[in-house]
């Protein structure tokens, strides 16, 4: 275990070690346990996070902001339109100034080339932590989320179970590309054997895919990549499908648009579920697009774990802003 992570900033996954995010494991799971018995766990008394938002939320919005008051401290909502960010104030005037003002700064900002730049530049000038809560690269408290939802549902040896990363058509916008990003750089170091599917133009971008395949070699594990989403499906554990854009294929995004149209089949329904093990779990980090990305009946169905999942945004993030936050 880890116990210095004070003052630490979560931007990327591979920030913290493999120890590291265990430990985060190990206190989210207390947290939720500490929750449920209704025990007091105010470990942030008097703190205060800027959550400074450049796109919409639900979960991200509702999860950090509850869990700083869990912790006694508070969670500051401040949407950039609402700042004079537009007419001057620079990452710099963010990091220095936030920085004096607030015990951490938690960003979304995923514009395709702009956000990772923008979160970096913030941290570069903040004496606190600077939390991602979502750039155009990494969303690393989903993927938290997510592995702690997946040792919920399958056990803390994780080593050969099949974990299917699938790209899937929704028709609404074209979706940032970091929760896959962030999937498939965290999850090789937990054992799980990533299988990537995609239509040849939702590649990912090479600088994290190679990241990802040293992360699977260095932790033993497995890391595939196909266009066949039935393939990919047979035999898996846990499914998780989402759509993402085709900016690495063209920064046009009408065309992006016109493309991801041709791949109307990607969804995921119950004959693709029934590809995968009986037991396997489907994922999703929403919103989701439904009846188009997913059915209605996988998405509510059986094997459905995506409302837990939802709920452990909190119990993780309150675990990373309790360790780097103090
Ligand atoms: N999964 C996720 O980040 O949800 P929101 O966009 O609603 O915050």
């Amino acid at each position: 275990m880890q116990t210095d992570l004070r003052g630490r900033d979560l931007i990327g996954d591979l920030d913290f070690s493999k120890e590291e995010v265990e430990t985060v494991m190990d206190v989210a799971f207390d947290l939720k346990r500490k929750r449920a018995l209704g025990e007091p766990h105010a470990y942030l008394r008097d703190k205060v996070l800027a959550m400074l938002f450049f796109f919409s939320s639900t979960r991200t919005r509702g999860s950090f902001e509850a869990g700083m008051a869990q912790l006694g401290g508070h969670g500051a909502f401040i949407e950039s339109k609402s700042t004079q960010i537009s007419h001057g104030d620079t990452p710099k005037e963010i990091g220095e100034i936030f920085g004096r003002y607030f015990d951490g700064i938690a960003i979304r900002h995923v514009d395709w080339g702009i956000g990772n730049g923008y979160l970096n530049a913030v941290a570069q000038a903040s004496r606190v932590p600077v939390l991602n809560m979502q750039c155009d690269i990494y969303h690393p408290f989903q993927i938290l989320a997510d592995l702690m939802t997946i040792i919920e549902k399958k056990g803390r040896d994780l080593r050969r179970k099949k974990m299917v990363v699938s790209w899937a058509y929704a028709a609404s916008y074209q979706k940032p590309m970091s929760v896959p990003h962030s999937l498939i750089l965290q999850m090789p170091r937990f054992g799980l054997d990533v299988v990537l599917a995609h239509p040849p133009e939702f590649r990912l971008m090479p600088e994290i895919m190679d990241q990802a395949r040293e992360q699977a070699r260095k932790f033993g594990a497995g890391f595939e990549v196909t266009d066949d989403m039935e393939a990919a499906f047979r035999d898996a554990d846990i499914i998780y499908a989402k759509s993402w854009g085709a900016m690495v294929h063209t920064p046009d995004p009408d065309e992006g648009a016109k493309i991801i149209k041709k791949y109307a089949h990607w969804i995921t329904d119950e004959r693709k579920m029934a590809l995968a093990k009986p037991d396997a779990i489907y994922m999703h980090p929403l919103p989701a697009d439904r009846n188009i990305e997913v059915t209605d009946g996988v998405m509510d169905g059986p094997n459905s774990v995506v409302y837990d999942e939802a709920e452990n945004r909190m119990h993780a993030q309150k675990a990373v802003m309790a360790l780097t936050m103090r």
